[in-house]
């Protein structure tokens, strides 16, 4: 099968490689599920991302089945899976991305003198074992991938030797990771171009930029190297990753935009979905966006001191460098209230991507009423919070919250009644905390007996107001699996015990087994 994205990229074309699922999932924490993951990738599928690595295959069944169900899913994107350099782990890969309209398999291997002592191998040895997987790779998929991990601290000789010789094997994308955030913007374009210049085939192939936010410059790295030939920008939504994160989609995607002037590429992107991708990435991997975030942060587009409103209301561009509507952010964000009807919830709700059919429009309409009555202003933010809460929260989860009442005082301790269904069966029980949200867990708890570790409690508010939603997340580890439970209410106790009970869905307790002390209510 051709691939057009094997074609030479047009010389201002650059290719937006997503790596959240893989990359970014690989943040402690940062776990997510196969509906999550699907999620994810359907978002940026949508918003023109060229390439999703959705996975590393070999990693575990999970990721194997997560990588499997994207590729059938993906509508335009390539759908890209990570292998070691190994057979083994090609194979699993292939076994996973072949599924995809446009499979690509992502083979590599750590090329640094401090990654060649890994595996052992001597600079001969990691040759012939680049040599024979890439072959192997390129055997089953004609898009294949090959990154000499550690790129910026390996030898320039040896580097331009190891990728000649995956080109020679046919990798048709070759990229240069900076793994550990060393590099700064000049020496990662001088590497791009002394590479381009004295590797054999190299004008035949692509070049990708991979950089990790160690020092605070992958996005500036990354642009240095498109201006030195790179044309695949790998990234992910907020910059998650581990450590300090990867190369920020919105971050790249908007400066391009912005100054095309000075950096005239363009990328495939629909900018106005980044704040979606931004709010869905948030929600799922419970990794907040700061405030001060450039592009998707809270105050991006806010100007607050007089001199800045001023300014702003005689000409938007005195201190405004884009308009939020390029990246999704509405010019007012007041939707609607108790007297809205369906259509209009329709309507808003798929001005803000969601499309949803009659059956989900009833629940959400029934939440959204409810919103309603107790918040005298809904604004974009709590129907997003809302339609990720009926996500996060299904009707079908084991377990779920029935009923909550927490006494609080000055002079505590504070008591929580919690009634919770569990496989469909009802349960009640009572329980006595330093606080009510610690009083709501002990519940939970009482009628859930599990080891999980609270590693993570979080609770941001929607919007502004007394009346604002709040959004809870808990990071919960058990057995070294770890999970991130989300869930969003007007009332921060509900919504944390809710997000403690989405958690344990997630882990998926196998010994549910009931206190004998909670009552079948
Ligand atoms: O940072 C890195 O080196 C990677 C490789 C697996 C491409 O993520
Ligand atoms: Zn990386």
């Amino acid at each position: 099968m051709t691939d057009a994205i094997q074609a030479p990229v047009p010389q201002d074309r650059v290719l937006i490689f997503d790596t959240t699922l893989r990359d970014g999932e690989q943040s402690p924490g940062a776990t997510m599920t196969l509906e999550e993951k699907l999620q994810i990738a359907t978002l940026l599928d949508e918003m023109g991302v060229d390439i999703i690595e959705a996975g590393f295959p070999i990693a575990s069944d999970g990721d194997f089945e997560a990588v499997t169900a994207i590729a059938r899913q993906a509508q335009n994107a390539v759908i890209c899976g990570l292998a070691r350099a190994n057979f083994k782990d090609i194979d699993r890969c292939w076994e996973a991305v072949r599924h995809a309209r446009r499979p690509r398999i992502h083979t590599f291997i750590g090329t640094s003198p401090l990654h060649r002592a890994i595996p052992n191998l001597d600079m001969d040895q990691m040759a012939e074992r680049i040599h024979d997987t890439v072959t192997h790779a390129r055997n089953l998929c004609d898009n294949v991938q090959w990154s000499p991990m550690d790129a910026t601290r390996t030898e320039h000789d040896y580097l331009c030797r190891t990728v000649e010789i995956a080109i020679k094997a046919g990798a048709t994308t070759i990229n240069i990771p900076d793994t550990v955030g060393y590099t700064a913007p000049r020496e990662s374009a001088a590497l791009i171009r002394m590479l381009i210049e004295r590797v054999p085939g190299a004008d035949a192939i692509t070049f990708a930029t991979h950089c990790h936010n160690d020092l605070g410059m992958a996005t500036a790295n990354a642009l240095a190297a498109v201006e030195a030939g790179a044309r695949q920008i790998e990234c992910t939504i907020n910059g998650l990753g581990e450590r300090a994160g990867n190369t920020a989609l919105e971050e790249v995607v908007m400066a391009l935009r912005v100054r095309h002037d000075i950096m005239p590429y363009t990328t495939g992107i629909d900018t106005t979905r980044i704040m979606q991708a931004s709010r869905l990435v948030a929600t799922v991997s419970g990794f907040p966006v700061q405030f001060n975030k450039a592009i998707v942060g809270k105050n991006a587009f806010a100007h607050e001191s007089g001199i800045h409103q001023d300014g702003m209301l005689k000409n938007a561009e005195t201190f405004e460098i884009m308009r939020p509507e390029h990246v999704g952010l509405n010019a007012t964000s007041l939707v609607m209230g108790k007297h809205s009807g369906r259509a209009a919830l329709r309507s808003k709700l798929a001005e803000l991507g969601y499309t949803v059919g009659d059956n989900q429009l009833a629940d959400v309409f029934v939440r959204f009423k409810e919103l309603a009555d107790r918040k005298k202003e809904v604004y974009d933010d709590d129907l997003v919070a809302l339609m990720q809460d009926t996500d996060t929260n299904a009707a079908n989860d084991r377990i779920q919250v029935r009923r909550l009442r927490v006494v609080c005082g000055t002079d505590g301790p504070q008591t929580a009644e919690l009634t919770l269904a569990v496989e469909g069966i009802e349960h009640a029980t009572s329980a006595i905390g330093d606080g009510p949200v610690d009083a709501a867990f002990k519940a939970v708890q009482s009628i859930v007996p599990n080891d999980a570790r609270l590693m993570l409690y979080q609770v941001h508010a929607v919007t502004e107001g007394m009346d604002a939603q709040a959004t809870v997340s808990v990071r919960l580890e058990e057995g070294g699996k770890i999970v991130t439970g989300q869930s969003a209410d007007t009332d921060t106790i509900v919504a944390s015990t809710k997000a403690y009970v989405n958690a344990l869905n997630k882990l998926m307790v196998r010994r549910l087994k009931t206190a004998p002390e909670a009552q079948t209510a």
